[in-house]
């Protein structure tokens, strides 16, 4: 069980729309990540979907059984937050045990439980601590923990990784995504970083100012983003743009490259950086000053303007020797090359 379907929801504070329209379901057992810049609607969504708050119009369902109504502990859902949000009086066994105490949970079963969650998340040694004794890693694990013993129907977490470094953060990345094969729970997992989007999710929903630009697997999102703001915001560096100008079936990128396009008037075309490189003698390619050169041994960043005055950023492998000032050609292949239409939608 755990299958969650909105439809219709929208959600405002006094007057102000968050939240304009979203339809989703989320397939029991799916790990499904909201992404989007910082006051998209993530939270907002999330608390709708956990029942701590009403959305104004739409409904909510969880298995087929309406919920709109529901208060969040008729839900059988688990919040994990950025926050972690433990009792600082309690031991870690007591905040792992404390929701199940005012349950009919049989003594035995909640520490069976408590027990289970504790060895999954390697925090066994940790349990007749108190929460200013761990680490931000450690309680994090608690938090986690305390969803976990609840078995709820699906989790729910925002932002859960945000205070952690970044080295952390990528080790709680990898056992997340362990925790959830093995758990076969459905998760909705909430992040502005699309790089734990891409990393984490069966399925990414990409949000703008509260409302879905797309739905799709990680990799359908990289190939093919359905508008500028999807293919700008999934990948790093960001994708480059090139405004362009159509007419009869083709448009010009600077230099003069020719490319077909199925449209006619403004379009941008964007192409990854790792999909640029240096042209060969007599290739054509997009003219170029390099304006920066970041070498990081594995790649090289190159920073450059091109004719047309667009910034343009490209990765290449290796060490390859370039300077400030340089002039060159940026050569790609047509089948990496992205187009929009004048209101930012996919050409294809
Ligand atoms: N309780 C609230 N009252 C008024 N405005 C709110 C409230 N909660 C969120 N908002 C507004 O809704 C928008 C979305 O917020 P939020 O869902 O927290 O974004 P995110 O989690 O994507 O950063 C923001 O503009 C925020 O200021
Ligand atoms: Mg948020």
């Amino acid at each position: 069980m755990g299958s969650i379907t909105l439809k219709d929801i929208r959600k405002s504070f006094g007057g102000v729309h968050v939240i304009h329209g979203v339809d989703l379901t989320i397939e029991k057992g799916e790990l499904v990540v909201f992404v989007g810049p910082s006051g998209c609607g993530k939270s907002t969504l999330l608390r709708l979907i956990a029942g701590l708050d009403k959305p104004s119009s739409g409904a909510i369902e969880i298995d087929g059984r309406d919920v709109t109504r529901a208060g969040a502990a008729d839900r059988g859902l688990a919040m994990v937050f950025q926050s972690y949000a433990l009792y600082p009086h309690m031991t870690v066994r007591q905040n792992l045990s404390f929701g199940l105490e005012n349950t009919r949970m049989p003594r035995s079963e909640i520490a069976a439980r408590v027990a289970d969650a504790a060895r999954m998340l390697e925090i066994e040694e940790l349990l007749e601590r108190r929460p200013t004794q761990l680490s931000g890693g450690q309680r994090q694990r608690v938090a986690i923990g305390r969803a976990i013993v609840r078995d709820p129907t699906a989790f729910l977490l925002d932002e859960p990784l945000s205070n952690l470094d970044a080295e952390l953060r990528g080790t709680m990345r990898a056992e997340l995504s362990a925790l959830h094969d093995r758990l076969a729970t459905t998760m909705i997992y909430v992040t502005h970083d699309q790089v734990e989007a891409m990393t984490l999710a069966d399925r990414i929903v990409v949000l703008r100012k509260g409302r879905v630009e797309q739905v799709d697997t990680p990799l359908n999102l990289y190939n093919r983003p359905a508008n500028r703001f999807v293919a700008g915001f999934i990948g790093a560096p960001n994708m480059n743009f090139f405004p362009a100008v159509a007419e009869g079936g083709q448009a010009a990128l600077p230099g003069g490259v020719q490319v077909a396009v199925a449209a006619s008037g403004p379009v941008s075309f964007g192409i990854r950086p790792q999909h640029l490189r240096l042209a060969a003698p007599g290739e054509a390619g997009i003219p170029a000053r390099v304006t920066l050169v970041e070498a990081l041994g594995a790649e090289t960043v190159l920073h450059a303007r091109s004719d047309g005055d667009t910034d343009v950023l490209v990765v290449l492998e290796g060490q390859p020797e370039l300077q400030r000032g340089q002039e060159l050609a940026l050569a790609f292949d047509v089948e990496h090359l992205h187009a929009f239409d004048a209101q930012g939608q996919r050409i294809d």
